[in-house]
Parts: structure tokens; sequence; C-alpha cells
């Protein structure tokens, strides 16, 4: 049986400016199915300016038509002249192969129920428009998706039940809408395919489900500026690819000395390179079991959190830190001189806490640093000469402390 893989750029339907359509060389059997789709389609298309579709005809198989290659099709860009808003024709769902369908381009109105025909789509791409409302149940028999990207829409509702069919999604992308409510506790074992989550800046509530751990593919949890509350699950700590977890902006975390066990956990994560925790409620004890993190991590962002007790030497460990936040907490204590050794270090933000003691010189062993924020701490003796070394320096903020002393003369041009 020979598949006609098609995919469609929904922007042809508006200007013709870029057209995409192709067949894979190996399905060029013709089958009057898909062509009377294409053919139907092209009914339905009122702007061709180009003329383009005339010769979509039976002269010539469809494999062959200008645009028709490989059977996948991206959606031109919208002209900025054209003032009226444009929906996506829900007669695309009568492009019954479609592999692909690609469009980026301020459409507006609501997901037509229609594209669930698509049975054959593996990639639906539609972020960045104004899509509304609640996505089509239909949705649930586009059982092939591997990819859905609907990030940046005004889509709305519970977290979308017809995604919970789709077992072979691989990317799933709706940042930026207005989902709300909670998360099925066994999310996780409905996506065991999943390696990209990217549900961020929404507004969904309840607890952080522990399933996620079952996604055993997953590298990427980003789940910033929403509701969650609770604990992060330790169980993550399974999840062996977890390159990114961002939560940021969420409401987790506690003031039980427990709350942030699961970072001892996350040592299993030999490729965690971003830890986004910022925003939130931990507290207790700065959790030392962070040192133990793996040395790839990149980005430590643990700031607006009521985390107490002191910065751990061994935070050295992270050899390849380039990002380190943990600004407005209640961490005591001197700055570790061992941070010196963090030799990648690009911004060290440890404004608005406790911070006590001295500024010590080997800070100024990070050559690389470019912004510095100790502001808001209680910080005493001078500024180190030795910061002087640090020659990319662009910002350092080191107000509301008990410095005295002259700053060094490198340094005057920059503090603010
Ligand atoms: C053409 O596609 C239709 C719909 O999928 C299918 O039923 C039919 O068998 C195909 N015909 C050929 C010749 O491949
Ligand atoms: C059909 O398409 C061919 C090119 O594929 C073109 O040369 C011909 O003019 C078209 N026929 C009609 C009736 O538009
Ligand atoms: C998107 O549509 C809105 C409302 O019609 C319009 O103001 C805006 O300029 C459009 N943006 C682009 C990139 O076309
Ligand atoms: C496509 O889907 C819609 C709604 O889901 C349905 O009403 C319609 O009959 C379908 N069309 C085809 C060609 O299958
Ligand atoms: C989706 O899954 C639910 C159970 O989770 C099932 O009842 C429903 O029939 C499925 N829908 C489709 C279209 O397969
Ligand atoms: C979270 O909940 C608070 C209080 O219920 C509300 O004010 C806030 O807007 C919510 N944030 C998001 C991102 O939904
Ligand atoms: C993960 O999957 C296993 C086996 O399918 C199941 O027993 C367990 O409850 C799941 N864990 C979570 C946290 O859902
Ligand atoms: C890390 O993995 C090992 C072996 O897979 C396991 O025994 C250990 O409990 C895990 N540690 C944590 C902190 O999850
Ligand atoms: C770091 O990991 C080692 C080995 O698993 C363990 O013995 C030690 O207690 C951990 N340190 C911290 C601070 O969690
Ligand atoms: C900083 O560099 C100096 C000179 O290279 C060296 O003696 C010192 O041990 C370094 N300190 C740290 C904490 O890396
Ligand atoms: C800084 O403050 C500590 C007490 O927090 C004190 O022991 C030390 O002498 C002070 N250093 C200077 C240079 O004032
Ligand atoms: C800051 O220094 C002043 C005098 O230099 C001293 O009176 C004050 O107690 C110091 N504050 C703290 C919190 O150490």
């Amino acid at each position: 049986m020979t598949f006609h893989n098609i995919s469609v750029n929904l922007m042809f339907v508006f200007t013709l400016s870029a057209i995409n359509f192709r067949c894979i060389a190996a399905a060029t059997q013709r089958n009057e199915t898909d062509m009377r789709a294409l053919l139907e389609f092209k009914s339905h298309i009122t702007e061709d300016y180009l003329a383009i579709l005339d010769s979509w005809n039976d002269s010539s198989h469809f494999c062959h038509w200008p645009g028709v290659t490989y059977m996948w099709y991206q959606i031109p860009k919208s002209n900025s002249l054209e003032s009226e808003r444009k929906e996506i024709p829900s007669k695309l769902g009568s492009l019954s192969k479609l592999t692909k369908l690609l469009g980026s381009n301020n459409l507006s109105g609501s997901f037509p129920a229609s594209l669930g025909n698509l049975t054959y789509l593996q990639e639906l791409k539609l972020s960045y428009n104004q899509l509304k409302g609640k996505l089509p149940d239909s949705l649930s028999q586009m059982r092939s998706l591997t990819l859905i990207d609907l990030s940046v829409n005004q889509l709305s509702g519970e977290f979308p039940l017809p995604l919970y069919n789709l077992s072979s999604l691989k990317g799933i992308g709706l940042s930026y809408n207005y989902f709300s409510g909670n998360l099925r506790s066994n999310i996780g074992d409905d996506f065991p395919k999943a390696e990209k989550i990217n549900w961020g800046m929404n507004s969904f509530t309840g607890t952080f489900p522990d399933s996620f751990a079952n996604a055993s593919n997953l590298q990427i949890l980003d789940l910033p500026g929403n509701n969650f509350t609770g604990n992060v699950p330790a169980s993550l700590g399974k999840v062996k690819n977890l390159r990114w977890l961002n939560v940021n902006g969420n409401q987790l975390g506690s003031d039980e000395p427990d709350n942030m066990n699961f970072i001892s956990s996350l040592a299993n994560c030999s490729n965690l390179q971003y830890l986004l925790l910022a925003h939130n409620h931990f507290g207790g004890m700065f959790p030392n079991s962070v040192t133990n993190l793996s040395t790839l991590l990149t980005g430590l962002h643990m700031g607006q959190n009521r985390i107490r007790g002191n910065i751990p030497k061994e935070i050295a460990n992270l050899v390849n830190l380039n990002i380190l936040y943990l600004q407005e907490n209640r961490l005591t204590g001197s700055i570790p001189a061992s941070i010196g050794i963090l030799s990648n270090l690009g911004t060290l933000n440890l404004d608005s806490n406790r911070l006590t003691g001295e500024i010590l010189s080997s800070i100024g062993n990070i050559t690389r640093l470019l912004y510095l924020y100790l502001s808001g701490n209680t910080l005493n003796g001078t500024v180190p000469q030795s910061l002087g070394n640090s020659k990319q320096l662009l910002r350092i903020y080191i107000g509301e402390n008990n410095l005295s002393g002259i700053i060094p003369g490198q340094l005057l041009s920059l503090t603010c």
C-alpha cells in the first residue's frame, strides 16, 4: 500500500508568495483520491493572484504540479497590507494524506474540527497565531501526530482532553495560551514518548504530577508561569535525559525542611543543564545537594524564594555554571571563596539576601564575568582590586551594603 504524504503550508491560501508542496519521489503513483482532494482544495482558493493553480490540472500528475513535490505544505506569510484576519480554511481537512501543516500567520478564529480528518498528519505547527477557544474533540483522531505546537495563541479551557489520546506525541507546545485547571495525575503515562513539554505561561493549577517521571524520554519540561502548588516530585530523578527543568514563577515549595529533596534525586540526571526554580515558595535551608548535580549544569535559578542558610563552598563543583541566580532569598554567611573557581560564570546574582563578610579577591578569578549583583546585603570591607581582572564586566551592583574604601579604578565606569 502506497501512502501519499502531503503537507500543506496554509499561508499559500492567502498570498501564494511561497508554495512548498512536494511529493516524496517514492510515492509517485497516481492516487485519484489525493488528486481530487487537491482539486477540491484548489476550488476553494479565491486569492490565486499568481494563477499558479491553473497548472494544477489533469494534464500532469499532481506530484508535478507547481509547488507539489514532497506532499508537505507550508502556509506563506500573510501580506501585511491585508487588514482582514484570516482563518484556517476548514477545507484543509480534506487533504487526508497531509503529513505536515505549518503556519504562523496571525490566523484567527477557532481550530477547525475538520483538521481531525488529517489522520496521517505528523507535524502540526500553528504557533504565533490568534486561535481562540477550545480544541475540538476530533483532534483525538490525529493518531500520527508526533509534534503539535500551538504556543502563543489564545486557546483556553482545561488541558485539551483530545491530546490525551495522542500517545505518539514527542513534542507538545502549549505555552502562552489561557489554559487552566489541573493536569491529570497520570499525564506522564499518557505521553510515554514525550521529549519536549512546553506548557509555560498558562494558568494551570494543582499539584505537579508525579507521573511526568514515567515519560522516560523527557528532555525538556518547561512549565513556568503557571500556578502549580506543592512539591516537585523526587521521581523526576528517574528521567535520565532531562536537560531542562523550568518551574519558574509558580507556587511550588514550602518552608518544610524536605521541600527541596527532589534536587538530590536530580543528581541522577547526568545531562541536566538548566534548573530553574525562581519565584516560587521554596524555603528551608539551602539545598547542598545542588552541588551534586551534573557538572554540565549551565543555569541555576533559585532567586525569589525564601531559602535560608549558607551558600556551600562545594557550589564550585558546578564548573560549567554560566548563570547563578540566588537573589531575593534569606541567605546568610559569606560568599564562599571557592566561587572564583567557577570560571565560566557570566552572571552572578546574590542581591537582596543577608550575606555578610567581605567580597574576597578570588571573585576576580571569574574572568568571564559580565554581570555581578551583590547589592542589598551586609557585606563589609572593600571591593577587591582583583575584580579589575574580570575584563568583560559590563555591570556591577554593590550598593546597599556596608562596603568602604575605594572602588578600583577599572570599575568606576561600571558601578551603578
Ligand atoms: C488512494 O488513497 C485512498 C485514501 O487513502 C485509498 O483508499 C486508495 O486505496 C488509494 N489508491 C491507490 C491507488 O493507492
Ligand atoms: C494545465 O497545466 C499545464 C502545465 O502543467 C499548462 O501548460 C496548461 O495550460 C494547463 N491547462 C489549463 C487548461 O489550464
Ligand atoms: C495580526 O492581526 C492584528 C489584528 O488584526 C494586527 O493588528 C497585527 O498587525 C497583525 N500582525 C501581523 C504580524 O500580521
Ligand atoms: C471531516 O471532519 C468533519 C468534522 O470533524 C466531518 O464533519 C467531516 O465529515 C469530515 N470530512 C471528511 C471528508 O472526512
Ligand atoms: C480517547 O480516549 C478516551 C479514553 O481515554 C476514549 O474514551 C475515547 O474513545 C478516545 N477517543 C478516540 C477518538 O480514540
Ligand atoms: C495564580 O493564582 C493567583 C491567586 O489565585 C492569581 O492571582 C494569579 O493570577 C494566578 N496566576 C496564574 C498565572 O494563573
Ligand atoms: C509509572 O508507571 C508505572 C508502571 O506503568 C506505574 O506503576 C506507576 O504508577 C507510574 N508512576 C506514576 C507516578 O504514575
Ligand atoms: C540514582 O540512580 C541509582 C541507580 O539507578 C539509584 O540507586 C539511586 O537511588 C538514584 N538516586 C537518586 C537520588 O534518585
Ligand atoms: C552527594 O552525593 C554523594 C554520593 O551519592 C552523597 O554521599 C552525598 O551525601 C551527596 N551530597 C549532598 C550534599 O547531597
Ligand atoms: C584565584 O587565582 C589565584 C591566582 O591565579 C590563585 O592563587 C587562587 O587560588 C585562585 N582562587 C580561587 C578560589 O580559584
Ligand atoms: C566585617 O564584619 C565582620 C562581622 O560581620 C567583622 O568581623 C569584620 O571585622 C568586618 N570587616 C571589616 C573589614 O570591617
Ligand atoms: C554597617 O557599618 C556601620 C558603620 O560603618 C555600623 O554602624 C553598622 O552596624 C554596620 N551594619 C551592619 C549590619 O553590620
